[in-house]
């Protein structure tokens, strides 16, 4: 009911009165009464008049699922969305309620993880203050096979939504980090479930570098945030939104898989690809130069001889990026 609340207040030109928002929503003025105090415990600032009702003048500043539903325009991702104050890794909450039926587009939130997961096994660090780290759930009617362009495509997705609302030239870095310059941004990890040949569940986690001012020595050379790139720190519920709309976009409109449009965008904004890049394959180290990427979201190389492979999993290692 907040939520609706808030965006009846929030779509309003002026004052919108208790009687309206009641009969609307079907509940007792006590309850529009009682729900108005807990949005401005949040932090929304809404004046009452004697006759005139309700106005919204101020969003919170923190983290609130009401101010980023305000600010989203989507009919599946985002449906719910739970913020956390703190959380071990939002992957993991997210698929536990996953396993106990939640719907798909859920979308689980927090600035804090204690126990964030990296790709290959490393550590995701969101300190409370500095980073935004979230999990959408998806439940797409695919088999395992079919589900490679869904990490490529986040990727394109989280990418896109940053210069939009940021103003930066960032760019993905193969599979799915997103990069401003040589440094990165945003990491993806992507979990998936699987009943015998279909996919149970998929959830996709993303972390985003936000008010860091600086970052641990070891990663120092390799990481940014938006805050150090662009000088300032975005809104957060509106840029939370804004990277959700994208989302939404770029998985629907391409019914979760890197075919067409989608795969010529994602070539145009992958920095990976004109480079000269270096993998393992069995015991032998190979280099190759990144040429395309597939519909099926694997990387395509040039090896030394001219022969054209694919590079589907492992790390590789990109010449100038990190
Ligand atoms: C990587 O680049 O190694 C992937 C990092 C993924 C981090 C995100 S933060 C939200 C979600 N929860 C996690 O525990 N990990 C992902």
């Amino acid at each position: 009911m907040q939520t609706k609340i808030v965006k009846m207040l929030y779509n309003a030109d002026g004052y919108v009165s208790g009687q309206e928002i009641s009969d609307t929503l079907g509940v007792s003025r006590q309850a529009v009464n009682k729900a108005v105090n807990a949005l401005r415990e949040k932090g929304f600032v809404i004046d009452s008049v004697t006759r005139r009702g309700y106005l919204l003048s101020k969003l919170p500043t923190e983290l609130c699922e009401e101010a980023v539903s305000c600010h989203l325009n989507t009919r599946l991702i985002g449906k719910k969305i739970i913020v956390l104050d703190t959380v071990d890794s939002t992957n993991n909450y997210l698929k536990k309620l996953a396993s106990n039926g939640e719907e798909s587009g859920t979308v689980a939130a927090s600035t804090e993880q204690t126990a964030g997961k990296g790709r290959l096994g490393r550590v995701w660090q969101t300190k409370k203050g500095e980073g935004l780290a979230f999990s959408v759930l998806l439940r797409p009617r695919l088999s395992p096979n079919e589900i490679g362009g869904i990490t490529p495509l986040a990727g394109l997705a989280v990418c896109r939504a940053i210069n939009d609302f940021c103003g930066l030239d960032s760019r993905i870095k193969w599979p799915n980090d997103v990069i401003v310059g040589s440094k990165k941004l945003v990491g993806i990890l992507t979990e998936m479930s699987t009943d015998f040949d279909t996919v149970e569940h998929i959830v996709i986690g993303i972390g985003i570098n936000v008010s860091h001012t600086s970052f641990p020595e070891e990663i120092a050379h390799k990481a940014t945030s938006l805050l150090l790139e662009t000088g300032k720190k975005p809104d957060i519920n509106r840029f939370f939104a804004t990277v959700l709309n994208y989302l939404e976009d770029e998985l629907l409109t391409n019914n979760f898989t890197l075919g067409g449009q989608a795969v010529g965008e994602y070539q145009r904004l992958c920095a990976t690809i004109g480079r000269q890049v270096s993998f393992t394959r069995g015991r032998r180290q190979i280099s190759a130069t990144a040429v395309s990427v597939s519909d099926s979201g694997e990387l395509e190389v040039m090896l030394e001889n001219g022969t054209v492979a694919t590079v589907n999993s492992g790390e590789v290692t990109v010449q100038g990026i990190y």
